[in-house]
C-alpha cells in the first residue's frame, strides 16, 4: 500500500524546490505594509473600548453562540445586525457567515445548479473557485477584466448564469470596469455577483454602492476581516436570496454561529466606519503618495491600482523573495507573493498601505524599493 507520509514529503519537497514553501511566522514588529487593516480598526483603542462597552451593555449575552443559526445560535442581536449592515450597504437583506471564505463557498456551492453557468474573472479569489467547484454548475473563467473574453463565455453559457468579479482584486489591487461588465451581463440575461472584500472601507459602503449600481447587482459579498478590522462576512442581496441561503447553503447551516463578542465587534466597527472620513482620506492620501514616489524611478512594473494594494512585479520567485527580504531588513513588513499563488512571471512584492502609515514610513518604503529595482 502507498504511504501517506511519502506522498506528503514529496509534495513538500516539490514546494521547497520551486522556492514556494510556505511557513507560519511569528507576529512581526516591522512597519506594517502587509496587513489588511487598511483603516487601522484592528489596532484602534477607540474601537476596542467601544466593543468592551457594547459587551458590558449586554450582561446576559453568552460567551459562545451555543449552536448553528437554525438550532440555538440565532439571537435578536444577530438579526438586527444583519438588517443594519444591509441598510448601510443599501441592500434589501443580508446573511452573516463566519468568514469571507465561508460566505463565498456557501453562496457559490448552493446557488448555481447542474446545467447553470458560473463565469468568473481568472484572478477571482480562491474561495469563489472552491465554492464554484462544489456546485455542479459549468464553470468558465474570462481573461482578467476583459469584456471581449467575458462576452465569448457569455455566448456559451447555459441555464442560469452568474458572472463573478471582485471590485478590488486581492492580489493585483485593481478595479474592473464594473458598469461595463454589468451592462454586458444584463445584455445576456446573466446575474452579476461582486466580492467587495478589499473595496469596503476604501469606499465606505463599497464600490458598487459608490457607483450607484446596487439595484442592478444580484449579490455582493462583504468581509469584516479587512478594513473593518474584525472577522466574518455578509452576503448582501434580496430577501428571497437570504431565505434561499438559510435553506440550502451548507456553509451557513452546518456550523456554529459567531459568538456575541464577534457580532459586537462587527457592529461597533460599522459605527466607527461611519465616523472615519479622516482615516479614509488619509488612506487615499497615502496611496497617492506611494504611487507618486514609486513611479518616478521604478524599472519593474507597478501594477495599475488605485487601491490600498500595490504590487511590483519581479520576474520570478527568487527575485521577489530577495526584494521582500531587503525591505524586511530595512524594517518593513512586505511580503513576496510567489507562484503558484500568482502566475509564473507575475511573482511580486505586494504592498498594503494603511491610514496609519506615516509619510516617513512611505518614504523609506519607496526609496528602498527604488534602490532595489535600480540595482
Ligand atoms: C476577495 C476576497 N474574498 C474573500 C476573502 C475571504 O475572506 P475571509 O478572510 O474573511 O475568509 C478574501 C480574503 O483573503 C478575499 O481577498
Amino acid at each position: 500500500m502507498a504511504s501517506a507520509e511519502k506522498y506528503i514529503q514529496s509534495k513538500l519537497d516539490e514546494r521547497e524546490a520551486l522556492g514556494s514553501y510556505r511557513s507560519l511566522r511569528p507576529q512581526s514588529e516591522l512597519i506594517d505594509f502587509c496587513s489588511n487593516d487598511y483603516l487601522g480598526f484592528a489596532r484602534s483603542p477607540v474601537l476596542k473600548a467601544a466593543i468592551q462597552q457594547e459587551i458590558d451593555n449586554h450582561p446576559l449575552s453568552l460567551n459562545g453562540s451555543t449552536g448553528s443559526r437554525l438550532i440555538s445560535g440565532n439571537f435578536n442581536y444577530t438579526e438586527e445586525l444583519e438588517k443594519q449592515i444591509a441598510i448601510f450597504h443599501q441592500s434589501e437583506a443580508g446573511l452573516l457567515f463566519n468568514s469571507g471564505y465561508d460566505a463565498n463557498v456557501g453562496l457559490f456551492s448552493s446557488l448555481p445548479q447542474k446545467g447553470d453557468t458560473i463565469i468568473h474573472d481568472e484572478l477571482i479569489h480562491a474561495s469563489i473557485i472552491d465554492g464554484a467547484r462544489l456546485s455542479h454548475a459549468n464553470r468558465y473563467t474570462f481573461r482578467h477584466n476583459s469584456r471581449e473574453s467575458l462576452e465569448a463565455k457569455l455566448r456559451q453559457a447555459k441555464g442560469i448564469c452568474y458572472v463573478v468579479i471582485e471590485s478590488v482584486y486581492s492580489m493585483d489591487g485593481d478595479t474592473p470596469p464594473i458598469a461595463e461588465i454589468l451592462n454586458l451581463t444584463e445584455q445576456y440575461g446573466a446575474h452579476l455577483i461582486v466580492d467587495e472584500a478589499h473595496a469596503v472601507g476604501l469606499y465606505p459602503t463599497g464600490l458598487v454602492a459608490q457607483l450607484g449600481l446596487v439595484e442592478r447587482v444580484f449579490a455582493r459579498v462583504v468581509t469584516f476581516g479587512k478594513a473593518l478590522g474584525s472577522h466574518g462576512a455578509i452576503v448582501l442581496g434580496s430577501n428571497l436570496l437570504r431565505q434561499y441561503l438559510i435553506n440550502f447553503s451548507r456553509a451557513f447551516i452546518y456550523t456554529t454561529a459567531a459568538p456575541f463578542h464577534q457580532l459586537a465587534s462587527v457592529k461597533m466597527a460599522y459605527q466607527l466606519l461611519e465616523k472615519s472620513t479622516a482615516a479614509i482620506d488619509l488612506l487615499h492620501q497615502n496611496i497617492a503618495l506611494f504611487k507618486k514616489s514609486i513611479e518616478r524611478n521604478n524599472i519593474y512594473p507597478l501594477l495599475k491600482s488605485d487601491s490600498a494594494i500595490q504590487c511590483i512585479i519581479l520576474d520570478n520567485n527568487e527575485k521577489a523573495k530577495q526584494a521582500a527580504q531587503t525591505l524586511q531588513r530595512a524594517g518593513m513588513d512586505v511580503r513576496a507573493i510567489l507562484s503558484p499563488t500568482v502566475a509564473k512571471g507575475a511573482e511580486r512584492i505586494r504592498i498594503c498601505l494603511h491610514a496609519y502609515n506615516t509619510a516617513d514610513e512611505i518614504d523609506l518604503l519607496t526609496s528602498t524599493i527604488n534602490n532595489i529595482t535600480n540595482a
